[in-house]
């Protein structure tokens, strides 16, 4: 099934859609690159389905373009439904939908490691499908790619502003710092390095990645 099929079905927001894109496009220029046996297509299966649920927690009214041309009514609707469909936690809402598309185990696996707090557990397993899927999403902003310092440096801000409390903090620098180690576990076996995947890098893959199938069960 064509992903952006898929975006079509679930009414995926055009900024949402261009996340998971740009993610799949960092995941993509990763693995042309790398000496390690890798599964392409399930990394960037993964990666273009990664954030399906994520207008769960959207605040609509924060970026007012992302919500036009449709405007903001409409959005919340949709964001209604998927209140009512999938529950109010994103991530779960993503396992529940990758589900009902029927993706198979593979990328269900992969899907389940991506995310700042399995920083720790993609940096000790020998997997690399997971190091470049979970680092790859830690390279693209809501305007595109930047270094894994830059999308550090913000999310601590936000740690700041959202979770003030103490652990909070903690474990993102904990985090942050396995991730900092998964980057150069990645870049160790590669052709090229970090600063070499920017926006320029991965436009080529933008476009391609529109008509990339999903492999799913039959049923
Ligand atoms: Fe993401």
């Amino acid at each position: 099934m064509r992903i952006i099929d898929i975006y079509r079905r679930y009414m995926i927001m055009p900024n949402l859609q261009q996340h998971m894109f740009r993610v799949a496009a960092v995941g993509s220029v990763i693995c042309d690159s790398i000496s390690e046996k890798v599964d392409r297509d399930s990394i960037v299966a993964a990666c273009l389905l990664h954030d399906m649920g994520n207008i769960i927690k959207f605040k609509l009214d924060l970026f007012p373009s992302f919500v036009e041309p449709q405007g903001i009514e409409y959005w919340r609707k949709v964001q209604n439904d998927f209140f009512e469909k999938y529950g109010r936690e994103e991530h779960i809402a993503t396992i529940k939908i990758a589900k009902e598309i029927g993706v198979d185990d593979t990328v269900m696996t992969l899907l389940e490691s991506i995310g700042f707090l399995q920083a720790k557990e993609n940096f000790e397993t020998a997997d690399f499908d997971k190091k470049i899927a979970a680092y790859s999403d830690m390279r693209v902003e809501p305007y595109g790619v930047v270094s894994l310092e830059e999308r550090l440096r913000d999310g601590r801000k936000r740690t700041i502003v959202h979770k003030p409390n103490s652990t909070d903090f903690v474990h993102f620098t904990e985090m942050a710092k396995y991730l900092k180690k998964i980057e150069t576990q990645i870049f160790e076996k590669t052709s090229i390095s970090p600063d070499d995947v920017t926006d320029k890098k991965i436009s080529i893959y933008l476009e391609k990645l529109r008509d990339f199938d999903i492999s799913v069960h039959k049923s």
